[in-house]
């Protein structure tokens, strides 16, 4: 089943075409560099450029493919949640592709595209690696920080997410805070292995809660405090310590949640996807954490499934059409860039 996919939710125009859980080809157009004088992702920009790289995007994922549309059985796109302008993009493209060769429409949602990033296959089928639900699923991103439930290839529940920023915009911030580019959690993660974690004690957001929620405020307003009291040249020459202070807190405020997570649901598998979990320290504590639970973790098994792509949205689009869950008339779609995992599948 040969599936054309779109993605774009933020600040990437990403177009995969894949085959069952094969990824064919994976087309990105990052808009980072754009970005990165802003500090943070621009809307109108993003949509500006959107518009001018979506047709090149899935000229070359075909053509990397060896394919052309008439041979593609469906399309997938997008449709939420995201930014807005962005997202508007790939749906009116889908739509009008559907339309034109009269090809059924999957529309995903983009945490169920990073749920199913961990099951995308290369070309030889590699790696295979097998469902078992319920799955615990921990989406740790720029725009989103959510603990979901996922009960099976259709059926999701949220048992957490973040109460303001996502630990991925946490990361940014801080990062920005301290005059080092975006994204600033790559950056961070470099300069924090050379720095000393117990140099700043920084508070652990929500310590004291029992839900499984996150929220970032006032780590953020804590860490800018510390900033602002550094001198210029205090600040410069702790950099690495203010990263791995800033790094490990983040990491230790999400695994206390994930480990309540794990304590209060029965589970066979970890699922754990998004920008942030190429994070390697994350990646250790986590491993050692799913050890005590006995259970198996899987994260995206190539770097670019970590960040947003498309082949992630074909892989989901590919269960939802077995499924059923696919628009005969394209019209009827429309972005939803709010858009609730338990709600719109
Ligand atoms: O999944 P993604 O590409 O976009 C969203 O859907 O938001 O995630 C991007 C986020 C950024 O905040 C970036 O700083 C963070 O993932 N990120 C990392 C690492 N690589 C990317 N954070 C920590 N360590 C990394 N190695
Ligand atoms: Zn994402």
């Amino acid at each position: 089943m040969l599936i054309l996919s779109i993605d774009t939710s933020c600040d990437e125009t990403a177009v995969a075409v894949t085959k069952q859980r094969r990824v064919l080809s994976n087309v990105l157009f990052s808009q980072i560099k754009l970005h990165q004088q802003y500090g943070g992702v621009y809307p109108s920009l993003a949509k500006r450029e959107h518009l001018t790289k979506i047709e090149p995007a899935i000229n070359l994922a075909l053509k990397r493919a060896r394919l052309n549309l008439k041979q593609i059985k469906a399309l997938a796109v997008t449709f939420g949640p995201g930014l807005p302008p962005a997202l508007e993009v790939g749906v009116n493209k889908a739509k009008e592709l559907a339309n034109k060769y009269q090809k059924p429409l999957i529309p995903v949602d983009h945490i169920e595209g990073h749920i199913n990033s961990v099951f995308a296959q290369n070309k030889a089928g590699k790696p295979v690696r097998d469902f078992s639900f319920p799955t615990l699923t921990f989406i740790i991103s720029g725009g989103h920080t959510e603990l979901v439930l996922w009960q099976n290839h259709i059926k999701y529940k949220i048992i957490g997410q973040t109460l303001d920023d996502a630990a991925g915009e946490a990361l940014d911030k801080a990062a920005r805070l301290i005059g080092l580019g975006y994204p600033g959690g790559p950056i961070i993660e470099r300069l924090a292995k050379k720095g000393n974690p117990n140099q700043y004690p920084l508070p652990t957001p929500m310590l004291q809660h029992k839900s499984l929620d996150f929220s970032y405020s006032g780590l953020k307003s804590a860490f800018k405090r510390l900033v602002y009291s550094l001198s210029e040249k205090e600040k410069n020459q702790h950099l690495a310590d203010l990263c791995a202070s800033f790094q490990a807190v983040v990491i230790k405020s999400l695994l206390i949640k994930l480990n309540l997570a794990l304590r209060s649901n029965k589970v066979k598998a970890l699922i754990v996807g998004g920008g942030v979990s190429d994070n390697k320290e994350l990646r250790k504590q986590i491993r050692r954490l799913v050890k005590q639970h006995q259970i198996r973790v899987y994260f995206p098994p190539l770097k670019y499934l970590t960040t947003d792509n498309a082949a992630m949205i074909g892989v989901a689009a590919y269960y939802k059409y077995q499924k059923g869950i696919y628009l005969k008339n394209p019209d009827q779609l429309d972005r939803i860039p709010r858009a609730n995992l338990d709600v719109y599948v």
